[in-house]
């Protein structure tokens, strides 16, 4: 509420642009006008889910009961055994699987999966993949490109024909990530290194609100993993970005993430800083039950 004091109020619309009004003591309105600030930059849960859910077409029950929420600029790691349900989990969150139960919000909205709410997952959510999922014959700068795909109508999309502002923004997204001067590069030609940092500079040229990165360093040697993870993280904190990360290094996850999830068995057994990811809490984490009953057994 305006007080006595200068204040700023602003008022909220369904629309792109907020309204705002400036006081000057007690109450007195000295300017009004309209701002171009999108509702998603307004939010401070970026995405929450609640009783996540998800059985594979062939009966495999992956995901069971999940329920977490992130906050805008957090960065939180899934980490967990394999087949834990990790990637499942990331997958619900861009829409790229329907869930079979539960609830998904992004930025405050329900994603119910129909055809407009998985354009925009897919307009704002940025994905980063294990295997870079790059075009092999297709120049560094045209992949990078594909992450404007989403803002293109039909026909550009069906032709790959692009903006000069796409252009710009792809430009922008290789210097970020320390490689323009391979932007005319074919993408076959680069190094693991070089293709996962063409990998986010595709996500972040989509200009992206959240990103995913599913095992984003698993295909690199240790130090080149470390260099581009800590890179990636650099470029989120600097941009306010919020990232779920999921990393089979748990030294890697504490070194770099505010906040850990233990996924183990479909469902999330531990939430914590890494400070508390130590001892036991690990050891229930990776202990494997199955070997451990045939052993007994
Ligand atoms: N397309 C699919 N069809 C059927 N089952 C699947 C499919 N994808 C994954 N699964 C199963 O779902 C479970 C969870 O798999 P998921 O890939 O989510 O685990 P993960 O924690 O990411 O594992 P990893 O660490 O090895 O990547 C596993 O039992 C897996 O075999
Ligand atoms: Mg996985």
């Amino acid at each position: 509420m305006p007080g006595s004091k200068t204040d700023v109020a602003i008022l909220r619309t369904p629309c792109s642009f907020n309204i705002v009004q400036c006081y000057l003591g007690r109450g007195r309105r000295f300017l009004k006008g309209v701002i171009k600030v999108s509702f998603a930059q307004m939010v401070e849960e970026i995405i929450s889910v609640r009783g996540l859910f998800h059985r594979y077409q062939d009966g495999t029950q992956a995901v069971r009961g999940v329920g977490f929420s992130v906050m805008r600029g957090e960065i939180v790691s899934l980490i967990g055994p394999s087949g834990g349900g990790k990637s499942t989990i990331l997958r619900c969150l861009n829409g790229l699987v329907k869930p079979s139960g539960g609830e998904v919000r992004f930025l405050g909205s329900l994603v119910r999966y129909r055809r407009d709410d998985l354009m925009f997952l897919r307009k704002r959510i940025g994905m980063v993949f294990q295997e870079f999922n790059l075009i092999p014959n297709l120049s560094v700068l045209m992949n990078v490109l594909i992450g404007r795909l989403s803002f293109q109508s039909y026909f550009r999309q069906a032709i790959y024909s692009f903006t000069k502002k796409d252009r710009e923004v792809a430009i922008k997204a290789l210097a970020k990530v320390g490689i323009q001067d391979l932007a005319r590069k074919k993408a076959r030609e680069l190094s693991g290194g070089q293709k996962q940092r063409v990998g986010i500079a595709r996500a972040l040229a989509q200009e992206p609100v959240l990103l995913l990165a599913d095992e984003p360093v698993s295909n690199l040697d240790p130090v080149t993993a470390e260099r581009v993870l800590a890179h990636f993280v650099k470029l989120c904190r600097e941009e306010n970005l919020t990232a779920i990360i999921n990393l089979h290094s748990v030294e890697l996850a504490q070194k770099y993430c505010d906040r850990i999830m233990g996924v183990k068995a479909g469902q999330v057994i531990f939430v914590g800083r890494k400070e508390e990811l130590q001892g036991e809490v690990l050891n229930e984490i990776y202990r494997d039950e199955t070997s451990e009953q045939a052993n007994a057994g």
